[in-house]
C-alpha cells in the first residue's frame, strides 16, 4: 500500500522496508503490518496527544518516574517542549512495558523498539500467518476458558511482580494464538507501587477478564484474584512462584467499627462514673 505519512521516517531510514495493510485503527492508535528485515511486523501509530482525554492521562501518569529534571520541569509547566516530553513518555511507557513484561515471562509481542511516535514490534498471528484474533472474538469451552483464565491470572501475577498493573486490560487489548492468550496495549500501564489507583486497576482489569471467561466457566464469578493478590503484593509476599487459589477472605472487621465505638464510649463514660465517685468521696471528707 501507500505509505502513510506518520511511516515515511522510519522507511527512510530503514526500519520498514514496506508497509502491506492496515489492521485496526483503535481509539488510541492505528495499526500496520509492516516488512521489517524480512520479517512481517507490526507498526502501531499512535494518535496526537491532543486528542486523547487528558483526564484520563493524568490519572495514569500519576507516580510515573521522569529521570531528567529538566524533562520533569517541563513536563510540570506543560509547555510546549514539555507536551512534547509527555508525549514521548507516553509512548515510551509502552515500549518499556513490553521489553519489561517480556523479560518477567508474560506473553506479549516482541518489541523492536520505538521510533518518532511508532511502536515497532512483532506481529501476533495464528498458524496461517493471520493476525491473531483478539480474545473478543473467540468463544471456547468452559474447560478452555477456565485454563486461558489461570493462564491470564499468572500474567497478571508477573505484571504485578515486575511492578506493573496493565490499567486496561480487557477481551480487547488480548490477542490469541495457537499458544494461547497474548497482552498488549500497554501504553497506559501504572506503576503498581506508586500510583494510588492502581489497586481499582487492578481489580478493573481482573473483574473484566473474569467476566469474559466466566460467560463460557460461570464458576469463575465467585473468584477474588485481585484481592489476593493485592494483599501478598503489600506485604511483599507476591512472588512469580505464588500460586494463586481465587479464594480471598475478606476482613470483616471494618464493619464492626460501630462495636468498638460502643466499647470506647462504654469505657469512656465507666471512667467518668469513677472520676465522680472519686470527687463525691473527696468532697465527703471534707
Ligand atoms: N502485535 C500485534 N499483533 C497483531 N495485532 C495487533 C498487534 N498490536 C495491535 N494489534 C491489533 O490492533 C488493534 C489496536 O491495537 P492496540 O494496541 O490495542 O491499540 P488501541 O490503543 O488503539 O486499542 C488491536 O486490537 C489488535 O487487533
Ligand atoms: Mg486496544
Amino acid at each position: 500500500m501507500k505509505i502513510p505519512k506518520r511511516l515515511q521516517p522510519l522507511v527512510e531510514d530503514g526500519l520498514i522496508d514496506d508497509v502491506l495493510y492496515q489492521l485496526m485503527s483503535g481509539k488510541e492508535a492505528t495499526v500496520f503490518a509492516v516488512t521489517s528485515q524480512g520479517e512481517v511486523r507490526c507498526a502501531k501509530v499512535y494518535k496526537e496527544a491532543m486528542k486523547r482525554s487528558f483526564k484520563k492521562a493524568a490519572q495514569y501518569q500519576e507516580g510515573r518516574k521522569v529521570k531528567n529534571s529538566r524533562r520533569a520541569r517541563a513536563m510540570e509547566k506543560g509547555s510546549s517542549f514539555g507536551r512534547k516530553q509527555q508525549e514521548d513518555a507516553w509512548q515510551n511507557a509502552e515500549v518499556d512495558a513490553l521489553f519489561t513484561l517480556s523479560k518477567a515471562g508474560v506473553r506479549v509481542p516482541q518489541p523492536f523498539g520505538c521510533y518518532d511516535g511508532v511502536l515497532l514490534m512483532e506481529l501476533v498471528t495464528d498458524d496461517e500467518g493471520n493476525v491473531a484474533p483478539r480474545l473478543n472474538d473467540v468463544s471456547m469451552s468452559a474447560e478452555q476458558a477456565l485454563e486461558d483464565h489461570a493462564q491470564v491470572m499468572h500474567y497478571v501475577l508477573l505484571m504485578l511482580c515486575a511492578g506493573i498493573v496493565h490499567g486496561d486490560l480487557s477481551e480487547f487489548n488480548v490477542l490469541v494464538d495457537s499458544y494461547g492468550p497474548v497482552i498488549i496495549d500497554l501504553p497506559q500501564a501504572v506503576n503498581a507501587a506508586a500510583n494510588n489507583n492502581a489497586f481499582s486497576m487492578l481489580q478493573r482489569d481482573v473483574r473484566n477478564m473474569t467476566d469474559y471467561y466466566a460467560e463460557f466457566a460461570p464458576e469463575l464469578k465467585e473468584t477474588h484474584y485481585a484481592e489476593e493478590m493485592w494483599a501478598l503484593f503489600q506485604v511483599g509476599k507476591l512472588t512469580p512462584e505464588t500460586e494463586l487459589t481465587g479464594y480471598f477472605e475478606f476482613d470483616e472487621s471494618e464493619a464492626d467499627v460501630d462495636t468498638v465505638l460502643e466499647e470506647i464510649k462504654a469505657a469512656f463514660e465507666e471512667e467518668q462514673a469513677r472520676v465522680e465517685r472519686m470527687s463525691d468521696a473527696n468532697s465527703d471528707d471534707e
